[in-house]
């Protein structure tokens, strides 16, 4: 087993949300040799669909580490390639539409075991073939938007 697959995830609480008012959980999942730690999550109305939401602060997600949350009810992924930038997927993964869960810098699929890019969503092992949905993500300040 890849040890960065193996640290302990966690989870934040993320205050209300943002840009349209919704609260979104996100939990995260350090890169590699990164500490990780616990907290909790909660959610919120929904926003009109495209909307940019805060799935959480950028602080929360380590350089190399990726999150999941949920925006509008969609499971996320978020990955933080650098201190300024991230990228978001949505959660489903393209073989059989199980939500993918962060693994340092990838997306694992409990279902059948493939494994998705952080840095792009491509597909490192299948048997999905597709990569990982893109989504719009931005550093707003301190927080990280995705639009689902
Ligand atoms: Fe993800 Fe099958 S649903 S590998």
């Amino acid at each position: 087993m890849n040890p960065e697959k193996s640290l302990p995830r966690r989870s934040f609480l993320l205050g209300a949300g943002a840009l349209g008012g919704s609260a979104v959980a996100l939990s995260a999942c350090a890169g590699p040799g990164q500490d990780a730690a616990a907290s909790s999550a909660a959610a919120g109305p929904a926003v009109p669909a495209g909307t940019p939401v805060r799935v959480g602060k950028l602080s929360d997600v380590q350089v190399g580490g990726s999150a999941s949350g949920k925006v509008n009810g969609k499971a996320v992924v978020v990955f933080r390639p650098t201190e300024n930038t991230v990228v978001a997927y949505d959660a489903a993964c393209t073989h059989a539409g199980c939500p993918v869960a962060p693994a340092g810098g990838e997306f694992d699929c409990p279902c059948h075991g493939s494994s998705f890019k952080g840095s792009d969503g491509s597909v490192i092992t299948g048997p999905a073939r597709a990569p990982l949905g893109k989504l719009q993500a931005a550093v707003d300040g301190e927080w990280i938007t995705v639009s689902a």
